[in-house]
């Protein structure tokens, strides 16, 4: 073939053509393609020797010869690419019959926590309250009583955001649900009953039981007479309902700068140890600081109450008998799955 006049495409088309409906096992469609379509075949070829065509012909010659190739790929595209052909005359494959189901996804574990104890709550009459995730300098500490020197604030302990501070200080990730307490008292006059599930974070070192993230639901009650026997009963209710009946609950004393007196709360559980111990540390409590109420505008010498943070991690960890916190967020569907009965969607 001379490159020189102008090249017989419409001869070596109709021949690939021939040929292509011809072919019907891979290797030789594979082979099809390598000749005509492939980097040194005949579409190339003709492309090439475009060159050595005179230059008053070349437009058309180029014309022609693109032409050419798009035939070749439409033909070959048609074809399937020079796959369908194989598996749709592969005896034995029959498309009527019904598709692979999709497995269904399911609620999270921490969901599932998180569900399991709003609910419990709820049935104690507590509403529903949420915050923010990006918090101020003064929802998150000072109008929680804890003061400027408190290491919780230091930039090692908390993850402060690089914005211009605003009038409520500056901004960081909330270390804590506790500020939606204040978010709550600024808006609403007692009586209040809520709890407030969500997120926090904390730069801390990441191992089994301590992540930079991690779920909290808090608990806040004040009204007239509000006191101790209210905080210890409602979260003896709460964690019977929660780990079984036979469940006891201690409060400890303990400080945090917004309640007085503090406490932390600890469980056992019939016939359950924790690395030895029997009794496991699971919540923070108290009764709501009296700078805590006066800072919101609320008369301390008329209106009392409690607070408590439940740590969700920890709870989902004790109920199911987890025992690294980062299976969690590592997303691996084994772990997951196992938690999909409880909480398909
Ligand atoms: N915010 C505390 C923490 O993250 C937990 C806590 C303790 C919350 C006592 C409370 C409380 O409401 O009264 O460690």
């Amino acid at each position: 073939m001379s490159h020189s006049s102008s090249p017989n495409f419409e001869g070596i088309l109709t021949q690939a053509l021939a040929e292509l409906s011809a072919a019907k096992d891979s290797s030789s469609l594979q082979a099809w393609r390598t000749r005509y379509l492939g980097r040194q075949g005949e579409a190339q070829k003709l492309l090439d020797g475009l060159k050595s065509v005179a230059a008053a012909e070349r437009p058309a010659a180029g014309k022609a010869a693109n032409d050419f190739r798009k035939a070749l790929e439409e033909a070959w595209a048609s074809k399937g690419g020079g796959e369908s052909v194989e598996t749709a005359a592969t005896p034995g494959v029959d498309p009527t019959l019904p598709g692979r189901p999709t497995p269904s996804g399911a609620v999270h574990v921490i969901t599932q926590t998180l569900d399991r104890i709003t609910d419990i709550f709820h049935r104690l009459g507590f509403a529903l309250a949420d915050g923010p995730e990006i918090e101020t300098e003064h929802h998150n500490f000072d109008a929680l009583n804890t003061q400027s020197d408190h290491p919780a604030r230091d930039e090692a302990d908390t993850f402060y955001l690089d914005l211009p501070p605003g009038p409520h200080g500056r901004w960081l990730l909330r270390t804590q649900t506790s500020p939606v307490q204040i978010r709550v008292l600024e808006k609403r006059k007692p009586p209040i009953k809520i709890i407030a599930p969500g997120r926090c974070y904390r730069r801390d070192e990441v191992d089994a039981t301590h992540g930079i993230f991690f779920h909290q639901v808090e608990g806040l009650c004040v009204g007239e007479g509000i006191g101790l026997p209210h905080l210890k009963g409602v979260l003896e209710f709460f964690f019977r309902e929660l780990l079984g009946e036979g469940t006891k609950v201690r409060l400890r004393p303990h400080y945090f700068p917004f309640t007085e007196p503090s406490f932390e709360v600890d469980c056992s559980i019939p016939g359950k140890t924790f690395r030895g111990k029997e009794w496991l540390e699971i919540a923070g409590c108290g009764l709501v600081h009296p700078k805590v109420l006066r800072g919101v505008g609320v008369d301390p010498e008329k209106f009392s109450g409690y607070a408590f943070g439940l740590g969700v991690e920890r709870i989902a960890m004790v109920r199911h008998g987890i025992p690294d916190l980062r299976l969690f967020y590592e997303n691996d569907v084994r772990f997951l799955k196992q938690f999909a009965a409880h909480g398909a969607v």
